[in-house]
Parts: structure tokens; sequence; C-alpha cells
């Protein structure tokens, strides 16, 4: 590789994501079906559409402030207290980003100094550990377990904390397992976290994909509230995820840090698409709970076939994904995935592409329509005839 030796290292040694290297050959083959992509298929509601057409057509098309436009700012604050009954201030405790995304990379460059531990359940989405290595953090994953339904429990987290612990990646309901965490199962770990001033990131793209009961937040602890870091977005809830917009709730201290970062490297995110945001959160209340429906109808046919098939399915209780485990056919993640996608045609992502307690399972999004989820089924039926 040229420029090896001049370009930083950490950037030369980070993995490519497993979950791209995986698509990048998928893409270039015929007949393909790929249940890989975390990504909703509904067309973003017309409403929400409208309303981006509209800002582009009365030209709203400036820059807008840093933190994004105050009706946003105030909507996304209305929002989690309507939903989720935690109140925040639109002036100081909210900034709009460019996605989730933008939102995780901000956050962990401001709080990391070279060296700070930033403990990770995994499996996890591969975004995480990539930019805690690029902020100088160190990745100390823990295993979130199948028979602890993929939850963080007390024990495990305990285990992880030494002096260096900075924070922790909370992400529920979560990529790729489904696994939520309940107000109790938070309630168990808040007192580690409060005790070792450990902050909590907990990023709740998934919030509105949680099918039995309401969504719970760690932000609901008082006494943790102000290291808590709540980080959402429109992406999956709305199926809006062309449009970038995400956000970042936190302390007002940490706020005004976080958007130093924000205001030199990205200015403000999209204007027409945070008109389009706008109209999302204040009106499209029904628009999630339809498409959070069609997906748990998704969920229950696809965890009941693939347990038919003879993958062991754990039910999962959020997201939409499904983590079956493959250790019945003796294959390794990769070995299974390749294979299946050489004989088969068919592409999905292999567990250990979310950190190495994903080996044994693949991950499966069914955020694809009933059709393409039973040609999925049936080409695993026939490989696992000769794999199983
Ligand atoms: C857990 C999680 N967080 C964040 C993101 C990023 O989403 P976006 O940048 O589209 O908001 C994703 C996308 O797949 C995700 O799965």
């Amino acid at each position: 590789m040229m420029f090896e030796e001049e370009i930083n290292q950490i950037v030369r040694n980070l993995k490519p994501s497993g979950i791209r290297k995986f698509f990048d050959i998928a893409a270039t083959r015929k007949g393909v079906v790929s249940l890989g992509v975390g990504e909703p298929d509904f067309i973003t509601p017309w409403h929400i559409r409208e309303a981006a057409i509209y800002a582009i057509e009365k030209g709203r098309t400036f820059y807008t402030g840093n933190k994004g436009l105050p009706a946003l700012r105030k909507g996304i604050c209305d929002y989690y207290r309507r939903r989720f009954g935690i109140s925040f201030d639109p002036e100081e405790n909210a900034i709009v980003t460019v996605g989730g995304s933008e939102a995780i990379d901000i956050v962990l460059r401001t709080l990391l100094k070279p060296g700070d531990e930033v403990i990770l359940p995994t499996p996890a989405y591969v975004a995480y550990a990539a930019i805690i290595e690029m902020a100088e953090g160190k990745v100390v994953e823990v295993e979130l377990k199948e028979e602890d339904r993929f939850k963080l429990t007390p024990e495990v987290l305990e285990k992880a904390v030494t002096a260096r612990t900075k924070a922790i990646i909370l992400n529920f309901p979560g990529n790729p397992t489904g696994g939520i965490m309940t107000h109790d199962d938070y309630a168990k770990i808040v007192p580690i976290l409060k005790k070792h001033h450990i902050f909590a990131v907990t990023d709740e793209i998934y919030a509105e994909l949680t099918y039995e009961g309401k969504h719970s937040s760690i932000a609901e602890f008082d006494e943790i509230r102000d290291q808590t870091i709540v980080i959402n977005g429109f992406s999956k809830a709305y199926s809006m995820t062309g449009y970038r917009v995400g956000y970042i709730l936190a302390h007002k201290d940490l706020i005004s840090m976080i958007l130093k970062i924000h205001q030199y490297t990205i200015m403000c995110a999209t204007t027409p698409s945070q008109y389009a945001a706008i109209e999302a959160v204040n009106n499209g209340d029904n628009d999630i709970a339809e498409m959070a429906l069609s997906f748990k109808q998704r969920r229950n046919y696809i965890v009941k076939e693939l347990n038919r098939i003879g993958l062991k399915t754990h039910m999962p209780e959020g997201a939409f994904y499904v983590f079956p485990s493959i250790k019945v056919t003796g294959l390794s993640s990769e070995e299974f995935c390749e294979k299946l996608l050489d004989e088969e045609n068919l592409a999905l992502v292999p567990g250990n592409a979310f950190g190495q307690a994903g080996e044994g399972y693949v991950r499966i999004s069914y955020a694809y329509s009933l059709d393409e989820i039973k040609i999925a089924i049936s080409r695993l039926e026939s490989f696992l005839k000769n794999h199983g």
C-alpha cells in the first residue's frame, strides 16, 4: 500500500467493516438475495417527504444554527417527554447531528482522553469499536449472552470496570441481537455506573422498535442523569436513513463541549432534512406505530421459521434483526456466510463482524419484504440439508 508509513497508524490498522466486505462480494453476483442491511424497506411517509420538498421549494436551503433548527430541537425534546417521559431543554441539552453516526463520533471524541477505556457490550454495532479506537480510547469488550437474552448484567459489568473506565456504550434495543433492557434491568447497573462515575452513552436508535411493552431509557435515572448521553435519530423509526438526521441529548456542559467538534467539522445537519425531521417528530407517531407493527409480524414469522428449519433462534424483543445460532452446522460464522452465498446466493452477516462474542451466530435483518424473507428461508433450509 502506498503511504503506509505516512498515514495515521490508527486509521491504517482499522479493519474494514465485516458487513461491507461481504456485501461488496454479493453486489457483484446475479440473483443474490440479501438480508444483510439494517435499513427499513418503507418509503419515507409522504407528509415527511413533502416537508423536505416544501423546504427546498421555499429556498430553506441555507446553514442553520450549529445546534440545529430551534423548532426541531423543541420537537425532539417534546417527543422524549411524550414517548418516554424524560425531560430535556431544547436550548441547553440538544444538538442535531448528521445521523446517529456523527453523534457517536463526536460524543466519544469529546469524552475520551488517550488510553481511556470504554466498555463495549458485544456483539455490537460495528462502528463503536472503530470510533473508540479513532478517538484513541481502548475498547473493553464484555459479552452479552444468549442465556441472559442479550441483556447487560451487573456481574458482567462489574468485572470489566477499572480505574481507567471512562464510559460504557449501551445500545438497547440492540444491533445485532435485538436485546432490550427494561427499567428493572437498568436499575441493577445504575449503582455501578454511579459509583465509578462511568458515562452512559446510550444509543437509542431502535427505541421505537420495542415489541414487548415500552422502550426504557437509562436517562430515566436521575441519579446518573448528568453522566448520561442519549443518542438517537430518524433513520430507523421513520425510515429516513438517507436524510441523515440524528441528535444528542445531554447535560448542558457536555453539550457545549460536543458542540465545538460539531461546529468545526459539520457546521449543521442538512437543512431540508431538518425540516423533514420536524414534520416526522411532531406528526409521525402513527407512522412509527404502523411500521413497528409490520416489523413485529415479520419478526414473529422469521423466528418461527428459523427454529422450524433447525437454527435455534432467540426471540428478539426489539430492533429488526434476528441472531440465530449456527452452531449445529459446525461452521464458523464466516464459513457459514461464505458457503451460503456461494451455494445458495443468500447474503447474511457473520456474527463475528460484531465482535468475537458473535462467533457461532449470523445476523439476519428482517427489514425486507415478506417475499424476500420467504425466499431466504427456503434457501437456508436447502443449505442446512447439506450442512445440518
Ligand atoms: C446501533 C446503531 N446506531 C447507529 C446507527 C447509525 O444510524 P444513522 O447514522 O443512520 O442514524 C446504526 C445504523 O445501522 C445502528 O445500527
